[in-house]
């Protein structure tokens, strides 16, 4: 018996062209930036156990890796050191040395492509010998904010002048992109630009990326960042922060973690006319390996699907550890 329906939803899903033609999201080549880890030394890049295919490299291989990733039509690169553990303290002073691994490699890829964007990471945890973002207090119970806030921005004029084209504190301190602000202005670095981590949260799928940056090993207990980060509960108080970030001069928002925060993108992209970033953070990318290991989900699939919806939830940009195998793979 045929229905008397009007409105016949599958007919626009009837055909490959059809669904085509009336597809809302499309993840490009463009939006997609690669997180890269770059170490002391000249030896062969060192596999990160829990991110396959992610290494950390010399800086000779990261300048080869940063090449390959610009001809594949990948736009930028978000940077993060592995500092080696003699060279960590409570000061993080090796956060300020010009000639550290972190900013020489800036300079080594930004002379080799000057074309390919760079998002320098401004924040102490490669360089804390307690993995924190921050300066501990003298009782070692909590972080110091306004100490650790002109570290920072010391810290993103020496990006700048390595060559970063953004500076990206992902500390979550109070005040810092005002700060930085300031000191890259004074610097006459007015060019570079302010990528916030702004509504990020305290979430546990950061595990495998402490492991890249070496920023949990010494520790008994797991690192507990929730005096500064955010609680995964709490979406009204990062509306807060992403507005104030805004207010506060940052060129571009960032939401991290983002495929189970896509309600926060959301929100950042309602709120402000700023372009919006959503981190997919490395727990999201090892839970997609992982299970495709095991033969339980289909890697292609979903790693498609999630940048996807990332993309449909709002966010211009995205940092993904798929970005090179979505570049090498891209169908379009
Ligand atoms: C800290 C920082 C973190 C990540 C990047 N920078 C998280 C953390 O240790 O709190 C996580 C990135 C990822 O998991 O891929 N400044």
């Amino acid at each position: 018996m045929q229905q008397e329906l009007p409105i016949r939803p599958r007919r626009l899903r009837h055909s490959k062209g059809i669904r085509n033609l009336t597809l809302e999201t499309i993840v490009n080549c463009s939006d997609l930036i690669q997180p890269v880890f770059v170490m002391d030394g000249d030896t062969k890049p060192e596999q990160i156990a829990s991110m396959p295919n992610i290494s950390r490299h010399s800086i000779d291989d990261l300048v080869k890796e940063c090449t390959e990733l610009y001809k594949l039509g990948i736009n930028g690169i978000a940077l993060f050191p592995k500092i080696d553990d003699s060279l960590k303290n409570e000061s993080a002073s090796t956060a300020l040395s010009e000639d550290n691994v972190y900013f020489r490699a800036i300079h080594a890829i930004k002379s080799t492509i000057p074309e390919l964007v760079i998002f320098a990471d401004i924040a102490l945890d490669p360089y804390t010998s307690h993995g924190h973002d921050g300066i501990l207090s003298a009782n070692g119970k909590h972080i110091e904010n306004d100490q650790t806030v002109e570290i920072l921005s010391k810290m993103a004029v020496i990006g700048a002048n390595a060559g970063a084209d953004f500076v990206s504190p992902s500390d979550m301190m109070d005040g810092r992109i005002k700060a930085i602000r300031e000191s890259l202005d004074s610097a006459n670095h007015t060019n570079t630009g302010i990528m916030a981590y702004s509504a990020k949260f305290a979430s546990a799928f950061y595990g495998p990326f402490r492991d890249a940056v070496g920023s949990s090993k010494q520790q008994a207990a797991p690192l507990d960042k929730n005096s500064y980060q955010l609680s995964p509960a709490n979406r009204r108080e990062a509306t807060k922060e992403l507005l104030l970030d805004q207010s506060e001069g940052a060129d571009i928002l960032m939401v991290k973690p983002a495929g189970m925060y896509l309600d926060i993108i959301s929100d950042a992209k309602s709120l402000s006319n700023l372009p919006i970033a959503a981190y997919q953070v490395s727990g999201e990318y090892a839970q997609i390996h992982a299970a495709a290991e095991k033969g339980w989900l289909d890697l292609e699939k979903c790693a498609n699907e999630s940048l996807t919806t990332i993309k449909r939830a709002g966010a211009d940009i995205i940092f993904s550890y798929f970005s090179k195998w979505f570049a090498q793979n891209a169908t379009q």
